[in-house]
């Protein structure tokens, strides 16, 4: 168990709602996952999982006006006295310095970050104008040294291009220039390769791990692809339908993944340079409109649905080894009761077994 002195964000029960035509959506659903200091988490899940939304929730950045944070807790310890994030008002002076200078997001829509009327160089010294209260001709100085610190060549000249002259690679790039603008203790990178060519997206990974050397933040690196993770993150956040149903170091998630989701998407990673034919898991995720509580949202799409999964929603199990997973087959009590009939524990272990 990490110290207050390690840790950096606790999330504790989080769960962000939308109001809809339909009713409440809930994208994120009472999760509840730590990062410590200069970690690298990973969160992953299937499109429209609520991972987004997690990290919004994390800068206080819910889509407003349908959406709220109403319940849980974001413990924030990067400063002298720990903080709640999610009591804040988004639009609090505290939460606008945190943003600013001390949990930065590289967003999935990369447009939220760059403004395409401005040029890339007058986008970075506003945000080291803001960050490190410096001159114009200093910020410029210090601009030209970040896009050469992310890789981008001749910085000097392509400092004055506007968002659209830059390739996808180089945009990125640039997004992660300005993210790091202020030395952040956190970024939350949300897809940040997922539009680049599998090349592009290995340097631009690699770029991202050596920055963080360099400057010591955590990382929670957000992706639907675990293969993405495998090389990076230290732990794996795994979310369905706006719940956490796995979670444990990245080589427990590989080698001895427990959650028949975790299992389905283990299965369909892509093959290196062959992105285009990734298998995909049977079925789809659950509309999350209005959806019901009381079983598990997983079960139509589960080979090892029983009829327990089908009446009540399963409890996070908790190891106490760090690995956490939401599904009956690793209930204790339940497996205990079971007879002949439904051998969960026989489930379990053929589960277990169609891994390895
Ligand atoms: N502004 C919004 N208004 C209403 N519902 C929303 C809004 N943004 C997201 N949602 C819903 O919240 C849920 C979680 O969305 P989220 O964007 O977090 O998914 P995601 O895991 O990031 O998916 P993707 O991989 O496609 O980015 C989805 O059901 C989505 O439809
Ligand atoms: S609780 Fe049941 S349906 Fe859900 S993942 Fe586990 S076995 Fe499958
Ligand atoms: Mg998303």
């Amino acid at each position: 168990m990490a110290t207050n002195k390690e840790r950096l964000l606790d999330v504790q029960n989080l769960e962000t709602q939308f109001r809809t035509e339909e009713g409440i959506l809930r994208a994120v659903d009472r999760v509840s996952f730590h990062l410590n200091k200069g970690e690298t988490l990973g969160i992953v899940g299937e499109s429209g999982c609520g991972k987004s939304i997690t990290a919004k929730s994390l800068m206080n950045l819910v889509p407003q006006p349908r959406g709220k944070i109403v319940g849980g807790k974001i413990m924030y310890y990067g400063r002298s006295e720990p903080m709640d994030i999610a009591s804040y008002h988004h639009n609090s002076s505290e939460m606008r310095t945190i943003r600013g200078n001390e949990i930065s997001m590289i967003f999935q829509e990369p447009m939220t970050s760059l403004n395409p009327v401005f040029t890339v160089g007058n986008q970075l010294m506003e945000a080291v104008m803001l960050h490190q209260k410096v001159g114009k001709r200093e910020a410029k100085q210090r601009a030209i040294e970040m896009l050469a610190k992310v890789g981008i060549s001749t910085p000097e000249k392509r400092i004055d291009r506007f968002p659209h002259e830059f390739s996808g690679g180089m945009r990125q790039r640039a997004m992660i220039a300005m993210a790091l603008s202020c030395n952040p203790h956190l970024l939350i990178a949300d897809e940040p390769t997922t539009a680049l060519d599998v090349t592009v997206e290995a340097q631009i990974l690699n770029l991202m791990l050596d920055l963080q050397d360099e400057m010591g933040m955590a990382i929670i690196m957000i992706t639907h692809d675990l293969g993405v993770i495998a090389g990076i993150a230290t732990r794996v956040v795994v979310m369905y339908a706006g719940w956490v149903v796995e979670m444990a170091t990245t080589e427990d998630i590989f080698y001895s993944p427990k959650h028949p989701y975790t299992k389905a998407l283990l299965q369909s990673i892509p093959k290196i340079g062959n992105r285009e034919r990734l298998l995909s898991i049977p079925g789809t995720v659950p509309d999350l409109n209005n959806l019901e509580r009381g079983w598990c949202y997983f079960a139509p799409r589960c080979p090892h649905a029983m009829d327990i999964c089908r009446q009540k929603e399963p409890p996070l199990i908790d190891d106490n080894g760090g690995h956490a997973v939401k599904c009956w087959l690793w209930d204790k009590e339940f497996v205990g009761q079971q007879n002949d009939e439904h051998p969960a524990e026989e489930q379990a272990k053929t589960a277990e077994e169609q891994t390895h």
